[in-house]
């Protein structure tokens, strides 16, 4: 027999889903309905409403929404089998058997539970005993005190072959080797698989003991020896932790995998309550599922080494298939090669809030990977990058967000390559990004209070230019008065010419060179006229004395319009780069490539307008 729809039906109306609710979560009456603030979500003002008439819960902020199973499942991690049967005992009812194997299965398990419990115990029993001295001096030295000791069940398992038998035999051998507490060697008799070793119990999402790492007291190999497979404990699908920690995120609205049991145990008691690990491998995807069922952004803070760096990037590959809209992973690098405990015990917690403050998106992750991960001084090593990055998005299963990641890595593949601006010496060579350098965030240009046109560098040979080109062609003043009269202008003496030219200007709509410059000598400022016409060495066709006067007028405009559009850029440049180095942001962060580029494409303009030397 299996589980009929009638009786699922029967057990939810036979279920009063606020009080269930009621025994995690504070609720107030409104009405025929509850409120809540939303268990699925941070909030301070309840939009989490629960009808019992209906047998639902629905979240107005969030969209959470289900009945007393889906409570069961998806807020306490409780599989689908036991939610049904933990509410099947709470109504009275009798949870119909698969079959007669699957009951003594079930028999079994609540065995192998006992046992383990008990084998927890124990090890409790024994830390707090003579025994225990020297791993309690461990625990002191590692500043771990005795509330953090008790609130994770922290034990020793003596140095003896017999001892756990012993105090278990009421389980017989044969259920203490299937839960891996005792080990079997062909026909011999079995022995106790922790000796001597600090004892760290693991707890399945309902917090029963389901597996022990224990912790060699001083060195030794191997440092930590785990519970093997067992029909409780699977590695895989199990994080150190889960049960408390999912509690604790549900406040804080994070969750965050950090590598080891003892910088879970150092993070809690720290005050980051919502830390669990993997245990011994890499984040497999059934344990990323688990952690984003707590949060839409998990932070990864593996240690600093080579072997945790390699295990973040791992775990950044197994997610990029599930990725959806909103959800990812974010990346917490710990400096010197040091660990979350490490840390929170040599620079305190602030230090650790800090870091994930600063946790570096998934997207950002992977392009720093793969462009770390060779030279890039041939094209085609570049193509190789690109290939790859485009491999690696491809197996974004979401389109919308696949769509992003192959627009994000191609914008940063460009902006990392494009040319260098060109200088405005036409014999300058032509300089590229330099190959395989880091992507570094531009340099903030200069503040746009230091902007004034023709204060400084480029801008003060191309507003040199731009002067030079409007004495030689005086009509094109009329032309372009309003974008000339609304250049904020530097306060010396081409500043001062500038203004002199626009003002004689509109004041005269029939001008030639001849006589701009006769009205220009009277003001004194014949001289540096004359040094402006004499300057062939500006490579533009309006600097020239013989060109092309409609290819010149038209240059001329160009070159207007760029000098008229660089402060805006540059000032919003400045901003974004700022917005991006104070907190980092994806949204921030494209507004800044995109103003990279619009940057870039000035300069290319400006570039084009400029002689090639053969010209
Ligand atoms: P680490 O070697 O980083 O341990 O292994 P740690 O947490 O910093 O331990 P301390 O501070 O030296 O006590 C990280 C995790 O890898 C697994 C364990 O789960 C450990 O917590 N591991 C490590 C093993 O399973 N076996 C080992 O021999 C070593
Ligand atoms: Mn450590």
């Amino acid at each position: 027999m299996s589980l009929t729809p009638a009786f699922l039906d029967e057990l939810r109306a036979r279920t009063t889903l606020s009080a269930l609710i009621g025994r995690s979560v504070k609720i107030t009456r409104a009405g025929r309905e509850w409120k809540a603030c939303c268990p699925f979500h941070n909030e301070k003002t309840p939009s989490f409403t629960i009808n019992d008439d209906k047998g639902f819960y629905h979240c107005f902020g969030c969209g959470a929404h289900g009945d007393a199973i889906r409570w069961l499942t998806d807020q306490q991690g409780l599989p689908f089998i036991d939610a049904v049967k933990e509410l099947a005992a709470a109504a009275g009812m009798d949870v119909p058997q698969a079959d007669p194997r699957a009951a003594e299965k079930a028999e079994k398990a609540k065995g192998l539970h006992e046992a383990m419990a008990n084998a927890a115990k124990f090890y409790a029993d024994q830390l707090h005993g003579i025994a225990g001295a020297e791993a309690r001096a461990i625990l002191e030295r590692r500043g771990i005190n005795a509330d953090t000791a008790r609130a994770f069940g922290l034990g020793y398992a003596p140095d003896s072959r017999t001892k756990l038998k012993e105090a278990l035999k009421s389980y017989g051998d044969p259920m203490l080797v299937e839960a891996g507490m005792l080990i079997q060697v062909e026909n011999k008799e079995p022995y106790d698989r922790f000796r001597g070793r600090l004892m760290i119990p693991i707890n399945d999402a309902r917090g029963r003991v389901i597996a022990f790492g224990g912790r060699i007291i001083g060195e030794g190999e191997p440092k930590y020896l785990n519970s093997p497979e067992t029909p409780l404990f699977d590695k895989g699908r199990t994080l150190y932790n889960l049960d408390r920690a999912a509690a604790a995120s549900r406040k804080t609205g994070r969750i965050i995998a950090v590598e080891g049991y003892m910088d879970v145990i150092a993070l809690a008691q720290a005050g980051f309550g919502e830390a669990v690990a993997p245990l011994g491998t890499a984040l497999t995807e059934h344990q990323i599922e688990r952690l984003w069922r707590m949060a839409d952004v998990p932070l990864l803070a593996f240690d600093g080494d080579s072997a945790g760096q390699k295990a973040a990037i791992r775990a950044a590959h197994r997610a990029l298939p599930h990725l959806a809209p909103g959800r990812s992973l974010a990346f917490v690098t710990l400096p010197n090669g040091q660990d979350p405990d490490d840390l929170v015990r040599s620079a305190g917690p602030q230090a650790f809030e800090a870091l994930l403050a600063a946790a570096q998106p998934l997207a950002d992750r992977i392009w720093h990977h793969e462009l770390a991960a060779e030279p890039l001084e041939t094209p085609e090593a570049r193509a190789g990058l690109k290939r790859r990055l485009s491999d690696l998005a491809a197996t974004i299963q979401d389109g919308n967000v696949r769509h992003e990641y192959v627009a994000e890595f191609r914008n940063r593949f460009d902006a990392h390559f494009a040319p260098a601006p060109r200088s405005f010496s036409p014999r300058t060579p032509f300089k590229p990004g330099k190959p395989g350098q880091r992507w570094q965030p531009p340099e903030p240009p200069p503040s746009p209070a230091t902007q004034a046109l023709g204060a400084t560098g480029i801008d003060r040979v191309l507003a040199k230019a731009i002067l030079a080109g409007l004495i030689r062609h005086p009509a094109e003043i009329a032309r372009h008065m309003e974008t000339l009269s609304s250049l904020r202008l530097a306060d010396n003496a081409l500043g001062r010419l500038f203004e002199a030219v626009v003002d004689v200007a509109l004041e005269d709509q029939a001008l030639d060179t001849a006589r701009l410059r006769t009205i220009l000598a009277a003001s004194g400022f014949d001289s540096v006229a004359s040094e402006l016409l004499r300057a062939d060495t500006l490579p533009f066709t309006f600097t020239q004395k013989e060109w092309d006067a409609g290819r010149a007028s038209l240059d001329l405009g160009e070159a207007i319009a760029v000098l008229a559009a660089r402060p805006q850029v540059d000032a919003a440049l400045a901003e974004a780069t700022a917005a991006v180095q104070a907190r980092f942001s994806d949204e921030a962060f494209e507004r800044q490539v995109a103003l990279v580029r619009r940057k870039a494409e000035l300069e290319s303009r400006l570039a084009n307008l400029m002689l090639a030397d053969d010209d």
